[in-house]
């Protein structure tokens, strides 16, 4: 027996969705506040960046959780075998790189000792702290993240397939 394919996403996910994106946008603004200041007044920054960053990634593992249980609506077609193609692959790199930012994060954060200088005030911020590959990261994600905002735009707006209201609360 086969089940039909609802025809939006569900709540819990659109939640997440959009969850998901806000934070993302709130850590490259946070992020790239703290590679500007001075060593000592990191820590302020840090202080929420850190623990936003760690909540975006448990955000992420329950949507990874859902995408793998829980149905969701058919792929919609952008007209053109090679564009379907596209889509795919960016939804699954957007995918990676939401998990990777936290863990490069994390990682970043403990080979330089972060969690008690930013937590608890012991010890001073380093003076060579280097972003790596969470920056790297971070410089790999625009291109993706503003192609798949085209992409919804190009869908509502020129497909007028009305996309957008799949990842959007109702009936
Ligand atoms: C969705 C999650 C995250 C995003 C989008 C994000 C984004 C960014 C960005 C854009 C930068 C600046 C990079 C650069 O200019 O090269 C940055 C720096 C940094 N991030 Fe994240 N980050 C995330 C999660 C985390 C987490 C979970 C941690 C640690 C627990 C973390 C720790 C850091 C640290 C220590 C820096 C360096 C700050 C500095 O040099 O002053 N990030 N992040
Ligand atoms: C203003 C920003 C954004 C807009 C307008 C937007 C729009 C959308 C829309 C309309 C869909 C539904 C596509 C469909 O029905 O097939 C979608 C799905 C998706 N979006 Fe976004 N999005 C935004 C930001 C982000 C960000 C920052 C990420 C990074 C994680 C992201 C990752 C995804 C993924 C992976 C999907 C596929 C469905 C899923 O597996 O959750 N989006 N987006």
């Amino acid at each position: 027996m086969t089940t039909a394919s609802p025809k939006r996403y569900s709540p819990l996910w659109v939640t997440i969705h959009w969850l998901a994106a806000l934070l993302i946008f709130a850590e490259f603004y946070l992020g790239l506040t703290s590679v500007g200041l001075p060593p000592e007044s990191k820590a302020s920054i840090l202080r929420l960046h850190m623990p936003l960053g760690v909540t975006a990634l448990a955000l992420m593992l329950v949507r990874l959780y859902l995408r793998w249980r829980t149905p969701r609506p058919e792929d919609v077609t952008a007209g053109n075998a090679f564009l379907d193609r596209v889509g795919k692959v960016v939804h699954f790199a957007l995918y990676l790189v939401a998990f990777l930012l936290p863990l490069t994060g994390l990682a970043l954060s403990f080979r330089y000792g972060l969690p008690p200088i930013v937590f608890e005030g012991q010890g001073s911020m380093p003076t060579d702290l280097n972003p790596g590959l969470h920056g790297l990261l971070f410089a790999l994600s625009i291109p993706l993240i503003l192609l798949h905002i085209l992409a919804a735009l190009y869908h509502q707006f020129i497909r007028k397939d009305n996309l957008l209201a799949r990842m959007w609360y109702g009936k």
